[in-house]
Parts: C-alpha cells; structure tokens; sequence
C-alpha cells in the first residue's frame, strides 16, 4: 500500500494543480527537488568542478540505483540528457546496412521513427512495419513470420507517448533472443509506471527519460546497454570522457555504457535523477503499478459512460495514459478549459504518431496520464468538468 497522503503531502504541486499529465513531466517529489537545488547551491557557493568532486559518492548511486530498478549491472548504464538522445546513441551505434531488415510497430515514438526514416535512407536498410493484433498491440505472431535472413534489429516502444497500451514487450525480447536479433526498446514511458527487468525484457538497450512517470528533474535520461553488446556498437560521438586518446593516433571506447555518455553534462539533474529513482524503489514500483493502474482503469471506465466522449486507448495490457475524445470540442480546447480550471492534461496529434493515427483515423485527443499520486477525488472532479 501507497501512503497516499505523505506521497502528496512530498509532493507541493498537488496543492496547486490537478495533475493529469505525467506523461509529459510529472511533478517532482521535495526529495528530488532538494536534491537538484542543493547541488545547484553548492555549485554556487564553491564552483562546478568542486561541487562534482564532492558529489562523487552520489553520482555514482545514479549507476547503482539504475542497475537496482531494471535488473541490470551498473556498468550497463549510461546518463543521457533524454529519452531521445539515449535512443539515438543505441541505435545509430549499431552495425545496420545496405540489404538489412528493421522490424518496429506503427506504436514506435514518433523520433525514433524519424532516425529511422533517415538512417534507412542514408544506409540502405528496410524498415518492416509489423501489424498490430486483435488488441491493437504488436503481433508476436506476425512479427516472427516477418523475420528474415536479412533482419537485423527490432526497435519497439514499451508504452507509446499517445494512448495506454502496453506493447508485449518480453515476448518480442523472446523472439530477438531466438533469432539472434538486436533489440532496441523505447522504455520512455513505461519506467516509473511499470516494473521493468532487462533480462526478462529480453531487450539488449533500453532508453527512458527522468521527468515522466520517474519523477525526475527535466533534461535528465538514461541508456541501458547490456555487455553482451558494448562491443559490437560503434558510438556516433566521441569524447574525453567516453573514449581515451591512447596514442597520437589512436584511441580506445571506455569498457561498458560509459562509452554513450558525454563529459559535460547536467550534474544537478543527474543528482536529482538519481534520487528520484531511489524514491520510486522505496515505494515499490509493484505497488505503484497497481495503484496506476487502478486510477486509470477508473477514469477510463468514468469517461466511458459520458455520451459525448470516446476513449481510444489500445491494448490487452493498458497503464497509466488515457485517451479520449470530445466529439462535440477539439481536444486543444478541452486542453485549455481544464487548463484554466486548474487541471493538467495534454494533447496529442497525428503529426506525432502518423502510423498508428493515420491507420485509426485520428487527429487529436486528449492524453490524462495519471500517476501514484493522484486521487480518485481528482478524478471525480476530472469528470465533472464534462458533466451537462
Ligand atoms: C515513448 C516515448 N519515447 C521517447 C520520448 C522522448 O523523450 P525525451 O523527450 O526525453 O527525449 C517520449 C516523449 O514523450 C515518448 O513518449
């Protein structure tokens, strides 16, 4: 069980808002937020590279409490400055081109795509889009018939950033292991929500963001790479810190994830990352999955009886995210009503999901992502801004 007041009670930002939009950012908890600011202060009062060198026992805690919360080794870890850039750093790594086979899902979030699209232009490779099933999530079935000499990598989204469905993430990591194929997964909005094991994900990366369903600061991510990889990726940068200048004209990669980070980078935030998972670990992400889930099964099951309102969340497994629509107000007016009322929601578009929106036939909706957090009074108070 969740001590739901001393969660909120933690966390300043109930008292002023109805948030209904941690998938965009969640409001950070007082733990978090001291973490950042103090290392902020002492940055202030003794300058960056002291504060760092001081800071050094916590920042290695960033690596340890990360291998604690997806199963993984610290040395698999790697801070990136966001969901998108750690991604990127995986992908645009790997051995991919002329003649070989991609497979991803009209799920996959809209920048991956976008790398995707380009890489393939730039290297050769095809891109084979797997169709979903009765669910609207991947088919595992179709997606193993797909596999193709020639197929190389599967890059999946966990949870996709416009609806609540939640992609059968370890069967497909089955499947890679049984084919020998790389796997990539986009664990940006599940971390946080949704208790997550590297090894029975199956998956060889996972990248994921701090300030969503993680509770962390802004400009904060993170890449897990597993060992049994590292050293077939080429990273796209090099650095003074991911990479030593051995001789004149040579170099060598940092063993491990360290080779994917850079050396400048956000050290308050990854401070405040760091603690915000340690926050999350001791409240238990079992339990905060169930108490998700239960808000947002509730909100669902509430929005459903309104005769005006659709929901539009896919899936056997769904999680935190709820979308729906408005037939009678485009979903950036409900936005901005709710908005003006005090309540946090956001919206998405068809220009950020172009395959799964296109194929659906959607333009817009209305995202209300819910987090441990919030209250079944919120909601009542969420449904009645569509009541009469
Ligand atoms: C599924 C998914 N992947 C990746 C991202 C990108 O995360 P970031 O903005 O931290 O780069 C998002 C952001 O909304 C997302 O929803």
């Amino acid at each position: 069980m969740i001590d739901i007041e001393a969660v909120r009670a933690d966390t300043p930002g109930c008292r002023h808002v109805i948030h209904f939009n941690n998938a965009g950012a969640s409001l950070m908890p007082d733990p978090v937020f001291a973490a950042v600011v103090e290392h902020l202060e002492l940055e202030r009062n003794i300058g960056g590279y002291e504060a760092a060198k001081q800071a050094s026992g916590e920042l290695e805690q960033f690596y340890t409490n990360f291998a604690r919360l997806l199963g993984a080794q610290p040395d698999e870890i790697a801070y990136v400055e966001n969901a998108t850039r750690a991604w990127d750093m995986a992908f645009y790594s790997l051995p991919l081109g002329k003649g070989d086979r991609v497979l991803t899902h009209d799920s996959e979030y809209v920048s991956n795509y976008l790398a995707l699209l380009q890489q393939a232009q730039r290297r050769g490779f095809e891109i084979d889009l797997v169709p979903s099933d009765a669910h609207g999530q991947v088919d595992v079935d179709a997606m193993a018939d797909m596999i193709r000499p020639a197929t190389k990598l599967i890059a999946l989204t966990h949870v996709p950033t416009q609806g609540g469905l939640v992609n059968p993430a370890a069967a497909v990591g089955r499947l890679a292991r049984e084919h020998g194929l790389f796997y990539l997964l986009d664990a940006c909005q599940s971390v946080g929500q949704l208790p997550l094991d590297v090894k029975e994900l199956g998956c060889h990366m996972l990248s994921g963001t701090g300030r969503k369903f993680l509770r962390g600061p802004r400009g904060t991510g993170f890449l897990y790479v597993s060992r049994e990889v590292t050293e077939q990726l080429d990273p796209p940068f090099i650095d003074l810190h991911s990479a030593l200048w051995t001789e004149e004209q040579s170099f060598e990669f940092l063993p491990g994830a360290k080779r994917f980070e850079n050396w400048e980078c956000y050290v308050a935030g990854r401070l405040g990352l760091a603690r915000a998972v340690r926050y999350a670990l001791d409240i238990g992400i079992e339990v905060i999955e169930q108490r998700v889930k239960a808000l947002a099964t509730r909100l669902r099951a509430r929005l459903g009886e309104l005769p005006d309102l659709t929901v539009h969340d896919l899936g056997e497994e769904t999680c935190g995210i709820v979308t729906f629509r408005c037939a009678s107000e485009p979903a950036g007016d409900v936005a901005a009503r709710l908005h003006a009322a005090g309540i946090n929601v956001s919206t998405t578009t068809r220009a950020a999901a172009r395959l799964d929106f296109g194929r659906r036939d959607l333009d817009q909706l209305v995202r209300a992502s819910v987090h441990y957090y919030n209250t079944e009074n919120e909601i009542d108070r969420f449904i009645e801004m569509f009541a009469g």
